[in-house]
C-alpha cells in the first residue's frame, strides 16, 4: 500500500468516526439493549455506555494529523513535480535558443496558483537573473497583479518559450537584442509549458501578447480581435491580453487590459 492509498484509508475510517460521533445517544441505548436480547429497554449507566470522550478527543487529533499528512504530501507533490520539470529545462537543449541563454527561465509563483500570466519569453533582464518579467514589463505586469488583489507569489508566472530569443546571439550583453520567439521555437519549447499548467491547474490561464496566445490558440488572428474574449486551453479557461510591453508603448491599451483582468478576477471568484 503506498502513502496516498494509506492516507485514504484513514480517511475511510474518519467518515465512519463522524457517523459515530452522530448516533445520538438514545440510539446507542437502543442498540446496547437491542445486542443483549434483552426484551425490556432498560436505561443503561450512562458512564458505561456512553462513548469515551477521552477516545474521541484522541481520534480527533488523530484527524487533524492526518488532514496535515495529507496537505504536506500534496504539496510536495506540486512543488516536487515542478522542481523536477525545472531541472530538466535547465539542462535543455532542445532548441537553439538553449545554446546561448545565460539562464533558462522557468517560472515563478504559487504552485497552487488560481491564475497562471503567460508571457513571450525571457528578455535581457529575464536571461541575466533566470527570473520571468523582471523588467520594466515586468513592473507593469506586477502593478496588474497587485490591482487584481494578488501578489507575484500567489499567481503563477511563466513563459511560452523559457530561453533568450536574441537578434544575435553571439552577444548576450548586448541591449535592444530581444527578438520574439519564432513558431518552431514555440513548438519546441509547448510541451514545458503544458507540463507546468497540468501540475498548477489554475482555474485561469491569462496569456499576454500575441506570441503565446497565438502559439495555444494556433491562431493567426491578431491581438486585439482575440483578447477580451475566454476559450479554452487544457480545459482551462483562458484570457487573451495586451503584453505590459505593448502598454508600455501604448498607455491607451491599460483601459482594455483592466477590462479583461476584471472578467478573469470575476471568473476565479465565481469558481470559488
Ligand atoms: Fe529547451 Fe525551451 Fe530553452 Fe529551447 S527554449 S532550449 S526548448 S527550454
Ligand atoms: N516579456 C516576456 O514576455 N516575458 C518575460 O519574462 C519578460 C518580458
Amino acid at each position: 500500500m503506498n502513502q496516498l492509498e494509506y492516507l485514504k484509508l484513514l480517511k475511510l475510517a474518519r467518515t465512519a468516526l463522524e457517523e459515530y460521533k452522530n448516533w445520538d445517544e438514545e440510539e446507542l441505548v437502543i442498540d446496547n439493549s437491542m445486542m443483549q436480547n434483552n426484551t425490556e429497554q432498560k436505561k443503561v449507566e450512562p458512564n458505561v455506555e456512553k462513548i469515551n470522550k477521552e477516545e474521541i478527543n484522541n481520534l480527533e487529533k488523530q484527524e487533524e494529523a492526518i488532514d496535515t499528512i495529507t496537505k504536506n504530501v500534496q504539496t510536495k507533490n506540486a512543488e516536487q513535480k515542478l522542481e523536477d520539470l525545472k531541472k530538466q529545462i535547465i539542462g535543455c537543449k532542445k532548441c537553439d535558443l538553449g545554446k546561448y541563454r545565460l539562464n533558462a527561465v522557468f517560472g515563478s509563483g504559487d504552485a497552487y496558483a488560481d491564475i497562471m500570466f503567460i508571457g513571450e519569453g525571457p528578455g535581457f533582464q529575464e536571461d541575466h537573473k533566470g527570473q520571468p518579467f523582471i523588467g520594466k514589463a515586468g513592473d507593469l505586469l506586477t502593478k496588474i497583479i497587485i490591482a487584481m488583489g494578488f501578489t507575484r507569489e500567489t499567481v503563477y508566472i511563466a513563459n511560452i518559450v523559457k530561453c533568450h530569443p536574441m537578434k544575435n546571439p553571439q552577444e548576450p550583453e548586448l541591449k535592444s537584442n530581444d527578438r520574439p520567439p519564432t513558431i518552431e521555437e514555440m513548438q519546441v519549447c509547448q510541451p514545458y509549458l503544458d507540463e507546468q499548467i497540468k501540475i498548477i491547474k489554475p482555474k485561469v490561464i491569462v496569456t499576454l501578447g500575441a506570441s503565446s496566445t497565438r502559439a495555444l490558440l494556433k491562431t493567426d488572428e491578431v491581438i486585439s480581435s482575440l483578447r477580451g474574449k475566454f476559450t479554452t486551453y487544457l480545459a482551462i479557461p483562458l484570457m487573451p491580453t495586451y503584453h505590459p510591453a505593448a502598454l508600455l508603448r501604448n498607455p491607451k491599451l491599460k483601459k482594455d487590459v483592466w477590462i479583461d483582468m476584471q472578467k478573469v478576477m470575476a471568473l476565479v471568484k465565481k469558481k470559488g
